[in-house]
């Protein structure tokens, strides 16, 4: 086990998913050149790159292999770039800005974010495909596992439910579901997806790994929808209160701000117990719940 400090471990990680992301865009020598300066823009050089980050530390508990690792992580982050890419567009939350910067579609045009998104959709499964990760079966299990995440039963389905509530109170377990599939289905297939990468989990290891992978997803949506009302747009690097704004039912909404607060650290808890099975091996699991958790932007 590495003895470099969590600043240190999420700093080099960021930064080897940042050249090994750009190494898999294609660049603007490539036509059509337009589209492929949007998809650059929309994936590099900017976010927490929090579902790489959690595929790393997933497998070092399986020992997985580095650059098998980069590509489980890639093609998580590109799923997760095209989300925010079309999140972001006039139909969804219409928002200008994103990552400190314009959004995809203000900085370029709306049918070019929305062929981004398409691009880097299709790119992360081609890359997931076509890049030995594991052996051919368990390679098909990550295709499947990452396609169910991204659909109509995880993101892409949150994703409706997130649209089709704007003015509807839900209750605790309805904005739950919303949540979980929204972002928790995404952060989950990150997850599964680093310790797939390595040698076979026991079945009681699996079932712990999925659970704090389940929490901690839950635990990332929770905290940002506490961000929007609390964090200032410069911190964020996109426009703060805007679930307010737009009437979207959310954890602060549901239980107010300290009870918001209190599930967060509740759901970190849970998410922390569900690590027990493994021992120092998840250390930068545990770190990464604190981060999710603590996290200010
Ligand atoms: C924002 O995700 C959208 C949600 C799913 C809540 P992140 O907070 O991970 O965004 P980046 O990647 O760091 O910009
Ligand atoms: C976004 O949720 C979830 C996805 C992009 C799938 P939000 O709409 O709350 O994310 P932000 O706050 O715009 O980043
Ligand atoms: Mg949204
Ligand atoms: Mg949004
Ligand atoms: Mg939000």
């Amino acid at each position: 086990m590495s003895a470099i400090s969590f600043a240190d471990w999420m700093a080099a990680t960021q930064a080897r998913v940042e050249s090994a992301l750009a190494r898999h865009l294609p660049g603007s020598d490539c036509i059509p050149a337009r589209l492929h300066d949007a998809m650059r823009y929309a994936t590099l050089g900017g976010g927490k790159r929090v579902r790489p980050l959690l595929a790393f530390a997933a497998g070092e508990l399986t020992g997985a292999a580095a650059d098998k690792l980069d590509t489980a992580a890639c093609a998580v982050e590109m799923i997760h770039a095209y989300s925010l890419v079309h999140d972001d567009l006039p139909c969804m939350d219409n928002d200008v800005l994103r990552r400190g910067r314009p959004t995809c579609h203000v900085e370029f045009d709306e049918p070019t974010a929305l062929l981004v998104g398409d691009s880097l959709q299709t790119l992360a499964f081609e890359l997931l495909a076509s890049q030995p990760t594991a052996e051919p079966a368990r390679q098909l299990e990550m295709i499947t596992l990452l396609a169910h995440a991204s659909g109509s039963r995880g993101m892409a389905g949150g994703q409706a439910i997130d649209l089709a509530s704007v003015g509807k109170a839900l209750n605790q377990p309805e904005l739950e579901l919303m949540h979980a599939l929204k972002t928790g289905a995404l952060i989950r297939a990150a997850v599964l997806l680093g310790a797939l990468t390595g040698q076979p989990l026991s079945a009681d290891e699996r079932l712990g790994l999925d659970r704090f992978a389940k929490r901690a997803g839950l635990l990332f949506q929770v905290v940002d929808d506490i961000l929007d009302c609390t964090a200032s747009t410069a911190t964020l690097g996109k426009t703060a209160g805007k679930d307010d704004a737009a009437d979207k039912p959310t954890y602060v909404s549901l239980l107010g701000l300290d009870a918001a607060r209190s599930y967060a650290d509740e759901l970190r808890s849970d998410a922390l117990d569900a690590l027990s099975i493994f021992g120092e091996r998840a250390r930068r699991l545990t770190q990464l719940a604190d981060f999710i958790c603590h996290r200010q932007f």
